[in-house]
């Protein structure tokens, strides 16, 4: 007549309900994505985004060093060229005085090695095509012409400081090109942070603001399709035997089910990145009054832990670490 089993024990108050919490969200589980911009003199506002900028080198310097002691575990760092260093191959993305390797520069000689910096490795900020590689004469994305410009591009950002190479870029064949590149020339000690599983998504849209990109058309030649499952694995799999040294899943919440496997299959630690889109509707959907901010944002920081990322990329990193590092309830 009446339920023997009775879940609800365990929830009747916060101590008891902390006690058997599953899974935790830590500041060092965070880590921040950075835009830095050249010919800028104050931070640029991101519309899409808000509470998020294109910084300055000064401005990033000291928002990187705050989100360090609010004690976040990493910086992924994105670079913004003016329009007029944008061009066919990118190449402001490999010049050592380009944005972002300038950006690297200056966080490595102010943080040295008390936090994980990393690189965006790809060329769609740096072409003015907008493409994350090189295009051949038909207009298609040559994937094997992109490698030779990827890993000029890692090799500059391993010089420039960064520990870890995020390459983002969805070309085959990049983590073992680049691997071989970093070990062949005296660079071992520089990591690969892989975006294996990344899928063509309407969430990116925020992003393309953030970066200024040129885009026109889409990325479905070269990123995932949404209606696939086992081509992560596949994905997965070879970035691994790559030499990749951490895999991401991306975006995060449209794919908690991708991420569940990755984190099940892999025997590297598993990253998931929150991205701008996603970013983008919690804000608006708080600034409407429709939903309470900060317990949405916790909320799906803890879902995309509990499908299995160790590592979660969200431009709320140095915010939520904050609260997280204060509060012991
Ligand atoms: C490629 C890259 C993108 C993002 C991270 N790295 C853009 C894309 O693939 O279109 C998206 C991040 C976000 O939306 O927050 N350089």
């Amino acid at each position: 007549m009446f339920p023997l089993d009775r879940p609800r024990r365990l929830r009747r108050t916060p101590a008891l309900r902390r006690l058997v919490a599953e899974t935790s969200v830590e500041p060092r589980h965070l880590v921040l994505p950075m835009f830095v911009a050249d010919g800028i003199d104050e931070p640029r506002a991101i519309s899409s985004m808000p509470g998020v900028v294109q910084h300055t080198l000064d401005s990033l310097t000291k928002a990187a060093t705050d989100a360090v002691s609010a004690g976040v575990g990493g910086l992924m760092l994105f670079g913004v060229p003016t329009p007029a260093d944008k061009d066919a191959d990118g190449s402001a993305a490999s010049d050592p005085d380009g944005i972002l390797n300038r950006g690297l520069r200056t966080l490595r000689d102010e943080l040295g090695d008390s936090t994980v910096l990393m690189a965006d490795t790809c060329l769609d900020e740096f072409t003015d095509h907008g493409h994350c590689g090189v295009l051949a004469a038909d207009g298609s994305v040559d994937n094997d012409a992109t490698l030779r410009r990827y890993v000029d591009m890692a090799l500059a950002q391993a010089d420039a400081g960064a520990h870890l190479l995020g390459t983002s870029g969805m070309m085959d064949g990049q983590v073992g090109a680049i691997r071989e590149a970093l070990d062949s020339s005296g660079r071992s000690g520089t990591g690969i942070i892989a975006y294996a599983a990344k899928y063509a998504s309407a969430f990116y849209g925020p992003f393309r603001e953030a970066v200024g990109s040129s885009l026109q058309g889409d990325r479905r030649t070269y990123q995932q399709d949404a209606a696939n499952r086992r081509e992560s694995w596949r994905e997965v799999d070879l970035d691994l035997a790559e030499g990749a040294d951490i895999v991401m899943v991306k975006p995060a919440m449209s794919y908690l089910d991708v991420l569940r496997e990755v984190a099940d299959r892999s025997s590297v630690p598993v990253a998931a990145y929150q991205i701008s889109g996603e970013y983008a509707m919690i804000t608006a959907a708080a600034e409407r009054g429709w939903i309470d901010r900060d317990a949405a944002i916790l909320e799906s920081l803890t879902s995309i832990r509990r499908a299995g990322a160790d590592i979660v990329l969200t431009y709320w990193a140095a915010e939520a670490a904050r609260w997280l590092g204060n509060s012991r309830s």
